[in-house]
């Protein structure tokens, strides 16, 4: 039998991606289709707010129920326990397992062994394919399509997973620019500015602001993404700008979770 893993969406074409968008929409609209005595395991050991909590609330919405191993400390990795071991346990108990990991390529570690379905929650600076599906999702929502458009990331694109899995399929269908200097005076002219935080624990310096000056440079029809959390890179009174669609992206991260379950229970 083949296991439906999420570990990366380099193989995803754009049919791919159209077809998933047209689920998500319907859960946005409303779909509620109950999965009794189905669970799932949020299995998170780095930290997490909008990742854990939208897949629990996915789950709960799809009629899942849900095992919170939130702080692996508290679990028998403190014991010295290998991620395929922990992966065979929750396996017995869940029909899904989503895993944030600080190492490059523990999903794909987990996927070789494991009986149920991996969703790659975050691998250390390797990939975040959920975020990338809700990020892909708000640029069709916001442009009617993902491909053809221009889309420049700012911020820390060596150990953003965001920005790689986001960028390997934007490479394969529209312009993208890195710009990685965190200066802000030869930013291009793009449809969406997608900026991160410094990644300090995964051995990044720096720091990164846009400042009012900035921001009045920007295209009035751009959109303006981040996946959260953020430090300085965006100002708070930003927020209420039309452009700003970083709460749109978590808002959307539900239904993309909700789809991305429900398709694999
Ligand atoms: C991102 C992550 O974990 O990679 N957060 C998220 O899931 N929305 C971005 C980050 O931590 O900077």
């Amino acid at each position: 039998m083949v296991i439906n893993h999420l570990v990366t969406l380099n193989t995803w074409n754009l049919r791919e991606f159209n077809r998933f968008f047209k689920t998500v929409d319907e859960f946005k609209k409303g779909r509620f289709m109950p999965h009794m005595n189905k669970i799932i395991t949020n299995l998170f050991y780095e930290p997490s707010t909008r990742t854990s909590s939208s897949f629990y609330a996915a789950a709960k919405k799809v009629g899942a129920d849900v095992i919170s191993i939130n702080n692996v400390n508290y679990s028998s990795v403190a014991k010295g326990e290998t991620l395929e071991d922990t992966i065979r346990t929750l396996a017995c108990y869940s029909q899904i397992i989503v895993l944030r990991h600080p190492e490059i390529g523990a999903a794909k570690r987990a996927a070789d062994i494991s009986p149920v379905p991996i969703i790659n929650a975050g691998d250390g600076a390797g990939e975040h394919p959920t975020q990338t599906l809700l990020d892909l999702y708000t640029i069709y929502k916001n442009f009617g399509k993902i491909e053809d458009l221009k889309i420049a990331f700012i911020g820390d694109n060596k150990n953003s997973r965001t920005v790689h899995s986001l960028g390997n399929v934007l490479e394969k269908c529209a312009r993208v620019y890195y710009c990685d200097d965190y200066s802000v005076d030869n930013i291009p002219e793009a449809d969406i500015y997608y900026l991160t935080r410094v990644q300090k624990e995964r051995g990044s310096s720096g720091s990164y602001e846009l400042t009012k000056e900035h921001i009045d440079k920007l295209p009035k029809n751009c959109i303006v993404m981040h996946p959260f959390p953020r430090n300085e890179e965006i100002p708070q009174w930003f927020d209420n700008d039309p452009r700003a669609k970083y709460f749109e992206q978590m808002s959307n991260g539900l239904y993309v979770r909700m789809a991305i379950l429900y398709e694999r229970l």
